[in-house]
């Protein structure tokens, strides 16, 4: 069967940079193929799914030379930063704009633009996007994505900006709409990605490929050099905390705390976001600020 999307000994280098991202770098994809590409950050991944899906260089030039390169006719691509993705400035416009393409008649465009809302738990409508958070952003971007119909989707780390409840709802979402499509995954954020996929290709630190093979022959063959090239895998947090970590036997104290706050309230918009009655933060602590997205968190750490 021929790939859907392949490239074969692709070279590329940056301007400006003394070395090649990638050196005769070969891979192809089946259709109806769900691949994770995996490798340390800095590795290539995001720019190696510009290549695949044609983006570099048709509308980002970079020098690259290949002897095959096949890219899918019919593609959708969520960017790691959702601002990078939209094309319009409110919501309903953008899924507008995907739709005009397609040729959608008008009086079927504001229903068809709910239900490609209501697919990815967006109640918007004539919404401006600078005014949605991170999280409706990624959500806008992949309801944006469906509604091209695509054959092959690609997918560079969609859930960064999403909390843990959003990330498992999208990832179910995914699995969903792209169960009869070739799916390229980017994501570092692997545990709901592991039961969708069934092929993982690993990267090292120069963008050369270390393994290519089915998802638990991977895991379990490579452990060792996921870890040493900072790659996540199921339990990792377990494991660092194990070995890194331990709970502290003599508690931080109250002397000459690095932050100390009390009774802060955050506002956005007027509107009361967040209220903390108080906060002591203490040199060599490791704080983790957790929230639903659009709780505040940002606002907690800069006030
Ligand atoms: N437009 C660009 N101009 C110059 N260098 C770039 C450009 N885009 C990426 N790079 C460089 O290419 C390398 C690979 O970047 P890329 O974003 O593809 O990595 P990545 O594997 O997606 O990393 P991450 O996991 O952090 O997203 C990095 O060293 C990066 O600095
Ligand atoms: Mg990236």
């Amino acid at each position: 069967m021929e790939p859907i999307v392949s490239v074969e000994k692709l070279r590329m280098k940056f301007p400006g940079d003394e070395s090649l991202i990638f050196k005769d770098l070969s891979l192809s994809f089946d259709q109806g193929e769900k691949v994770l590409l995996l490798g340390p950050s800095g590795c290539g991944k995001s720019t190696l799914l510009q290549v695949l899906s044609g983006l570099i260089p048709n509308s980002i030039e970079v020098p690259m030379k290949t002897e095959k390169l096949k890219c899918p006719s019919s593609w959708g691509y969520v960017f790691q930063d959702p601002d990078s993705q939209f094309c319009m400035p409110f919501a309903d416009e953008e899924i507008a704009f995907v739709l005009e393409n397609l040729s959608v008649p008008k009086e079927e465009m504001k229903e068809k633009i709910q239900n490609h809302f209501r697919k990815v738990g967006l109640n918007l409508g004539h919404t401006s996007i600078e005014t949605l958070s991170g999280g409706m952003k990624q959500r806008l971007a992949i309801a944006s994505v469906l509604a091209l119909e695509p054959e092959v989707i690609f997918l560079d780390e969609p859930t960064a900006m999403l909390d843990p409840e959003g990330t498992k709802e999208i990832w179910e979402l995914l699995k969903e709409v792209g169960r009869d499509k070739t799916v390229i995954i980017v994501e570092h954020k692997i545990d709901h990605v592991l039961e969708f996929i069934e092929r993982i290709v690993l990267f090292n630190d120069d963008g050369q490929i270390i393994a290519d093979g089915p998802r638990d022959t991977i895991l379990s063959l490579y452990k060792n050099e996921m870890k040493e090239h900072g790659i996540w895998f199921p339990g990792v947090w377990d494991e660092y905390i194990q070995k890194y970590a331990p709970i502290r036997e003599h508690p931080f104290t109250d002397d000459s705390p690095l932050m100390d706050v009390k009774g802060f309230r955050g506002f956005r918009n007027k509107e009361e976001k967040i209220k903390v009655e108080e906060l002591k933060v203490h040199s060599g602590e490791w704080i983790v600020i957790r929230g639903e997205n659009g709780a505040g968190r940002v606002l907690y750490c800069m006030p």
